[in-house]
């Protein structure tokens, strides 16, 4: 096992009803600055609750955080929330609002003639941040108590994360039933996300690390078992508690600790979203498969342990690594998310040209686990997405 330390202060409110915390968890006396989306919190009941919760505190609203959220309207909430002198941050909707909640604390308490784009990529060092709390109503990206955030920059063709403690949020409620309205797409979204990131953890090499191995398959067990419950049925609210504690554990920081770990699917997914458009979890639906067959050799071991714990597989290592790839891809396709560029009416080649060209500006290489995947393995992967 390699060494790892170990931070996660997010106290985390699981289950229905714990909207009422937040009167509990934000003082009084607090000026928050409510951060949200398009409106899903207003259609689906969550807003008035909100506001029931939020009683006597001074609220100020910003809303249209957009999916994949953008630096420019970030720096909108940015200014209102240093001219209404807001003192603490709160993000009700899915990863997106959090990553910009947690752009908008540090960005309002960044040193006095810092450019504030500077903290993507983490270039400049913060020294404070808005306290920052959470009502989750899309499982997805474990964004809700970790400390990373990702932010996308049209202008200037970026998306990259930023991490600092500053930003783990104080507080996170977790409440199944708010996520009763989510549309089908995103339900596949979100469990193929958890899902992935539980394997950019996991599927590597042998490390000696057994706890972290089995929570991670049990993770993966877990999702195979109420993803599609989840999915058929969006009031079983159990398959629904399930896939949102999934969810958050799956990037919590438990199942990668002392684990090698591989986040090639991610590294390319973000500027497939970028060039495309395509959902987080659809471009990493299409990019894993790949990455696991052209690393085939790499990763024999574990995708044959994969295989024969996850899926119950029997036969050799190499036969059980392969049906283990094919029953990972059947099963995004049965949340909903094709595996293939050409799904997606794209070409992989004018695809694999236009990686070639941006990837470098965000990724040194070598990436990968064992730090041997060059540019020209990362355009052939995506090449065999096609
Ligand atoms: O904007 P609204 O109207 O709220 O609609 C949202 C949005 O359109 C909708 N939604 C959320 N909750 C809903 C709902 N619709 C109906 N009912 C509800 N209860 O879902 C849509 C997508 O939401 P979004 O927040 O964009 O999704 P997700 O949670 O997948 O976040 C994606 C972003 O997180 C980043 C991704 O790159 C992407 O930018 N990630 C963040 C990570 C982190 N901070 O650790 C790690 C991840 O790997 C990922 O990179
Ligand atoms: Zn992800």
């Amino acid at each position: 096992m390699q060494n790892f330390s170990f931070y996660a202060p997010t106290r985390i409110h699981f289950g229905q009803g714990q909207l009422a915390q937040l009167a509990h968890e934000i003082p009084p006396s607090a000026r928050v600055l409510l951060v949200y989306g398009g409106g899903s919190i207003k259609v689906n009941g969550t807003y008035p609750a909100l506001l029931a919760a939020l009683a006597g505190r001074e609220v100020f609203e910003f809303a249209g955080i957009e999916a994949n959220p953008e630096y420019e309207t970030l720096l909108n909430a940015v200014s209102l929330a240093k001219s209404a002198q807001v003192d603490w941050v709160l993000a009700v909707g899915g990863g997106s609002v959090v990553d910009g909640a947690k752009f908008i604390a540090a960005a309002t308490r960044l040193d006095v003639g810092i450019d504030p784009w500077l903290i993507v990529g983490n270039r400049t060092p913060l020294h404070d941040a808005l306290p920052i709390g959470v009502v989750l109503t899309f499982p997805a990206t474990g964004a809700e108590s970790n400390f990373a955030s990702v932010i996308s920059r049209r202008a200037t063709q970026d998306k990259m994360s930023f991490k600092n403690a500053l930003v783990f949020p104080r507080f996170a409620v977790l409440d199944p039933q708010l996520t009763c309205s989510l549309p089908p797409r995103q339900v596949g979204n979100g469990v193929v996300d958890a899902f992935i990131h539980t394997t950019e953890q996991y599927l590597t090499f042998p490390a000696e690390a057994r706890l972290q191995d089995r929570y991670a398959e049990g993770l993966l067990s877990t999702l195979i078992e109420v993803g599609p419950r989840t999915l058929a049925d969006s009031k079983d609210l159990d398959a629904r508690a399930n896939f949102m504690w999934c969810a958050n554990q799956a990037l919590f920081g438990l199942v990668g600790a002392g684990q090698p770990q591989d986040w090639v699917s991610h590294a390319i997914g973000h500027e497939l979203t970028t060039l495309y458009k395509l959902d987080h979890a659809q471009t990493l639906a299409v990019i894993l498969p790949s990455l696991l067959r052209y690393c085939f050799d790499d990763k024999l071991l574990k995708l044959a342990q994969y295989g024969r714990r996850v899926w119950g597989l029997v036969g050799s290592d190499v036969d059980v690594a392969h049906a283990a790839i094919d029953a990972t891809v059947d099963f995004f396709e049965r949340m909903g998310l094709p595996t293939h560029l050409a799904s997606y009416g794209l070409n992989a080649d004018e695809v694999a040209q236009a990686i070639s060209e941006l990837l470098p500006k965000h990724k040194a290489f070598p990436l990968g686990e064992r730090a041997k995947l060059t540019l020209e393995d990362c355009v052939a992967i995506v090449k065999m997405a096609g």
